[in-house]
This record gives C-alpha cells, structure tokens and sequence, in this order.
C-alpha cells in the first residue's frame, strides 16, 4: 500500500466526531482505494454510520478531513459532493413510479430527456419493464434495487451503503450480496458498505474494516483478517477462536515459544502479533482437529489433551467441545467429509493443530484468565456469532470451573 493517493481514492484523516461526552467517531484515519468494494463492520453504535453520514455531508465532522483525491470535500453541502447513499429504509417517493424515482436526481440536475439512462440503470439492476410500476407494488428487493438505481444514475465517485440489506430476509440478501457485486464491477464506483455481519462484509468486500468504538481495529483483505487477526477482539467478531492464556519470553530463532497452563507450545515468528509478556495463543476451530489420542498426533502439529463434552451434528460439519485438562473450553469443527473419525461425548481426545495455523496477540496482562473479552459477541442477535448453534453462542473458551466454594 503506497502513501501516495490517486485522484479518486477517499480518504478519511483523523476524524472524529463528538455528541457531547461521547465520541462516536474517534480519530479515523483511512483510506479507501479508488473503484474498492470496501466494507465498513463492526457492532451496533461502533460510529459506522456516524462516518457515513461526515462522508456524505450529513453530518459536520468535530475534526478531522475527508478527502476524495486530493480535495478536501468537508465543508461541501451534501447535494455538492460526488457521493450518493442507499440505507436500509429505502426512501422511495410513494406517489412517482419506479422510473420518475430512479430519474430523480437527474430532473433535479434539469436534465430532460432522462429515458435512456433510467432504462440502462433500470436494466443494471434486473428491473428492465418495471418503470410504471409504483413502489409498494414491489418486493422489498425490488425496491432495494431502484434505491439502487436512483443513486448510481447520478454517477457518483462513492456510493455509500448503510446496511442495505437489513431489512431483507437471508435468501434475498445472499442473492443480493451477490447482484451488489455484480453491479459494483460492471460500474466501477468505489462503494462503502456498512454491515454489522461479518459473512456480508467478508463475501463481498475486497477491502474490511473492523470498527470498534470509534475507531479501527483492523483493516485487510477478508482471508487476512480471517488467519491472522491482530487482536482478540478482530479474533471473535470475525468467526471465531479459541485464545488460550500463555506467557511469552521473545523469539528464540525462527519460533516464538509460550507456555500456556504449564504446557509448552510454540509457533512461528511470523504468526505472532505480540511475542513478549501476556499473549493469547489462538487457533481457529476448523484449525483444531481431534485425534484418539497423543500416539496418533501427526508430527510436527502441537496438542492438548481433554473430554469431549458436547458434539453437535450440523450437517456439512460437527462441532465439538472439548473440555481440557485444566476446565477450560475449546471448540472444534470437524468436516463431515466422511473420511475422519468421529468422536462420542465423553470420549478422550487429542486436540491439535499445526503451529503454522496458530497465532498470538496480545491480551491484558492480569490473573490468568482465557475468556477475551468479547463486547461484540455478546450482542448476539446479530453478526458474528448470529448463525452459530446456541450451545456455540457462549464464549469459545471458558474458565475453569473454582473447585469448592468460590
Ligand atoms: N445525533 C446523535 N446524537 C447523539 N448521539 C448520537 C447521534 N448519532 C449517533 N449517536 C451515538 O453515536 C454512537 C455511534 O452511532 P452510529 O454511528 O449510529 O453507530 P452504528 O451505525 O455503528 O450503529 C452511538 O452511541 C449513538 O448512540
Ligand atoms: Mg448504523
């Protein structure tokens, strides 16, 4: 990534915005490549709407710039600046039908003959013979895609998204995750697509942001973020992780060694985010695989020991709990491929996985503990753990259970 922006990159510098006492937006810096599907997650009340909103003008930033190539376009009014917005309540003029909404900002422009390009945007979202039609004679997402329409006919330099397929039931947003991407390559617009589902924004975007309170936590493509989180909090809202406590004294040679409830481990120098100190020590559940026992752990992969304690058959795959040694509770997938072996409650296992595929962040130093705080998931209802079976919604890896009176 160059410092150097092209002329229509947009790009956000330090900035914030305050209501009263809270900070919403809290000291953004980023930029948003040129012609990039990028997508903007994170949990209700991160501040993601609050950004769109400095984007298209509707909102004065506390501080802070936003530019889209090298002109600062904040202090423009809304209607003068090279961006359109779609949100999830998709605003149609009740009383115009489906082309005099998508001809809108066109006749406000005092362009007249409006017909040609109404029909190529009507076309460009699958809606080509709709145009006298009124909204409430479609289906939310068919008026999805004039809101669509009616922002992209304008030829905006970023069409921003916020959350456009809320409202939508899951079979016709997986259809029209897949039509926004469709249509975002054939028009080439950098679109901003905020979404608090991780699956949304990690199948469509080139580009993620996670966003928590106000600001970044990680930006990257969706399989980078995916394999190497940065932080816990990037680990459990993307998917997620089991984070095992450890310790860690700095590399030694090609590895850094860590020691996790008095057993060793150790992992590349190029998998650890943070090698020094109070560290988490993640592997990802399908990145877990269970053997019968330590004899049969494939060379070069690391182990711990535990008791399954609950596996639960969910078709393409079986997710199981292992409870360890030390009470804690890892997660495992295991992909009904029909090739593995299966393993019943109760039932010892080995539970490895290849050092290469583990990963280290930094945790808070303070009593040992393995639960990472997950502020993100506990807003179960939505996003990162939403589909997940619910004896899955609790926390990946728990503490031990206090022996006696706690
Ligand atoms: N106009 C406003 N006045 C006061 N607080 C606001 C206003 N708009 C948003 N907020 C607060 O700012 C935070 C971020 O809100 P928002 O940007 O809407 O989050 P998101 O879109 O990620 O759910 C929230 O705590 C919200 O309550
Ligand atoms: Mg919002």
């Amino acid at each position: 990534m160059g410092h150097e922006s092209p002329a229509g990159d947009l790009r956000l510098t330090n900035l914030t915005k305050r209501f009263g006492v809270l900070t919403a937006v809290d000291d953004l810096d980023l930029t948003v490549p040129q012609g990039s599907f990028f997508a903007l997650l994170g949990a209700s009340g991160c501040g993601k709407t609050t950004t769109l909103r400095m984007i298209a003008g509707l909102e004065a930033p506390t501080s802070g710039q936003v530019l889209l190539g090298d002109r600062d376009i904040a202090r423009l009014r809304p209607y003068q600046r090279p961006v359109n917005t779609v949100f999830q309540s998709y605003a149609l003029f009740p009383h115009l039908d489906v082309a005099e909404n998508v001809a809108f900002g066109l006749r406000r422009r005092g362009i007249r003959n409006v017909d040609d390009q109404v029909r190529r945007m009507l076309a460009l979202v699958q809606l080509d013979g709709s145009g006298r039609r009124r909204p409430a004679q479609l289906s939310g997402g068919q008026q999805q895609r004039v809101a669509l329409a009616r922002a992209l006919v304008n030829h905006p330099r970023v069409l921003l998204l916020d959350e456009p397929l809320g409202a939508l039931d899951l079979k016709l947003r997986r259809q029209m995750q897949i039509e926004l991407r469709r249509i975002q390559n054939e028009v080439g617009i950098t679109f901003v697509h905020v979404t608090h589902d991780q699956e949304e924004a990690m199948t469509m975007a080139d580009t993620v942001a996670v966003m928590n309170a106000g600001r970044i936590e990680q930006l990257g493509a969706p399989a980078d973020l995916y394999e190497f989180p940065a932080t816990a909090f990037v680990a459990n809202f993307l998917g997620q992780s089991n984070l095992l406590a450890a310790e860690a004294a700095g590399p030694a040679g090609a590895d850094v060694p860590v020691t996790a409830h008095g057993a060793r481990f150790s992992l590349p120098v190029g998998r650890a985010r943070s090698d020094r100190g109070a560290v988490y020590l993640g592997v990802r559940p399908e990145k877990l695989h269970l053997a019968g026992s330590a004899d049969q752990v494939p060379d070069g992969h690391q182990h711990v020991d535990g008791v399954v304690t609950d596996a639960s058959y969910v078709g393409v795959s079986t997710q199981y709990l292992i409870r360890t040694g030390w009470g804690s509770e890892l997660v495992a997938f295991a992909a009904n491929s029909g090739l593995g072996q299966r393993f019943p409650v109760g039932a010892p296992v080995a539970a490895h996985w290849d050092p290469r595929h583990a990963f280290l962040l930094p945790r808070e130093p303070g009593p040992t503990d393995d639960r990472p705080d997950r502020p993100a998931a506990r807003r179960a209802g939505e996003g990162a753990v939403a589909n997940a079976p619910r004896h899955l919604l609790r926390r990946v890896v728990r503490p031990a259970k206090r022996r006696g009176a706690a």
